[in-house]
């Protein structure tokens, strides 16, 4: 796997690296935005509660001045004088105009960025509608990411950026093109929920191909991070009542032949991130798995009459409730 150590470290005094995070504080956002920030950077963590945020940047503030003081003393004032800052800002994926406040908020708060990262998520909850009326994985993983980045892209472009979006291999489940009006809303739930969540992580593949093909000067990419047991994504399944039990079990056995710690899961975004080697001639609308290797994602995600099909009517969906694109 890849040494993150071989990635480019940057001095903040000699200007400003910024990134932008959705869900850094917790599972492998909270490794991304630890080595973003021991590479230099000013990481925006967009989160939905402050408290969980703000005890997370502590936290990552400690490790990274850990790690550091192990380091033999020639390495360790120069890794020091590379630490970047981690900033929080509110951002609710369920509630289309929090995704607005928090674009306007960054837009006033940075000249540019260098990363934006759309690495929230939630998988196979139950079925239930925000407030914006879409089903909520569709809108959590997929429709306000997109909001966001549309309304973050003139940022991005201004340094030619970079927009990576952790998708998964749960995405290969939709081995049909789904319009994203159906909502799957079908009994049993437990089997369902995992179309919704295929529909929603295909969406984001089909949107990074878009945007690179619109913006080719911005380096867009996908991404699975690898099978990460240890996050709290798989808690809605081990935490229901006694067949919660079942679940754990069975997720730890998945993690113990198949899985990757949290950590090791951060490394395909920080390669994305990070990688001078990757370009926007080679590289734009790829997609990478586990620990960074290129990789290829389904037949129906890489289609692009039917990325185009999602993109226009996400544009629709999001024009009707006031938010033009
Ligand atoms: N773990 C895996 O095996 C795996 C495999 C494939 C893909 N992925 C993808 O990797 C990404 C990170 O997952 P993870 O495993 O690190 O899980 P995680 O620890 O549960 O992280 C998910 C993050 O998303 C945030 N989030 C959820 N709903 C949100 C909302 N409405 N508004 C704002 N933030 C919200 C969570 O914030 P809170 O702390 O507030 O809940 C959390 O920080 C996800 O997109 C996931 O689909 C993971």
């Amino acid at each position: 796997m890849l040494d993150l150590n071989d990635l480019p470290f940057y001095n903040p005094s000699q200007g400003e690296k910024i990134a932008i995070i959705t869900g850094g504080h917790s599972g492998i956002g909270y490794y991304t935005t630890l080595h973003l920030y021991m590479h230099g950077f000013t990481v925006y963590i967009c989160g939905r509660n402050s408290h969980k945020v703000h005890k997370s940047i502590k936290s990552i503030i400690d490790e990274a001045t850990d790690r550091t003081n192990k380091l033999p003393n020639s390495m360790r004032r120069e890794r020091l004088s590379y630490f970047g800052s981690i900033h929080y800002i509110h951002l609710d994926l369920t509630d289309l105009k929090s995704v607005e406040r928090a674009t306007v908020k960054i837009q006033r708060s940075v000249t540019h960025i260098d990363v934006l990262i759309n690495n929230a998520g939630i998988m196979a909850v139950p079925y239930q509608l925000t407030k914006d009326g879409f089903e909520t994985q569709l809108q959590t993983n997929y429709i306000s990411h997109f909001l966001f980045t549309m309304r973050l892209l003139p940022l991005v472009k201004k340094k030619n950026g970079r927009i990576i979006s952790l998708s998964s291999l749960g995405h290969l489940l939709e081995f049909h093109y789904w319009k994203l009006s159906k909502q799957w809303n079908i009994w049993p739930d437990i089997v369902f929920t995992w179309f919704r969540y295929a529909v929603s992580k295909t969406s984001l593949i089909q949107f990074t191909k878009m945007l690179s093909i619109k913006n080719p000067d911005v380096l867009c990419v996908s991404l699975h991070p690898g099978l990460v047991m240890n996050t709290n994504l798989f808690s809605y399944w081990t935490r229901l009542p006694l067949i919660g039990i079942f679940f754990w079990v069975l997720f730890q056995v998945i993690g113990f032949f198949f899985g990757v710690s949290n950590e090791q899961g951060s490394i395909a975004s920080l390669k994305c991130a990070l990688d001078e080697n990757l370009s926007t001639e080679e590289d734009n609308g790829k997609y990478f798995t586990t620990g960074g290797a290129e990789s290829k994602s389904s037949y129906i995600a890489n289609n692009l009459d039917d990325a185009a099909s999602t993109w226009i009517w996400t544009v629709h969906q999001l024009n009707d409730r006031g938010y033009s694109i």
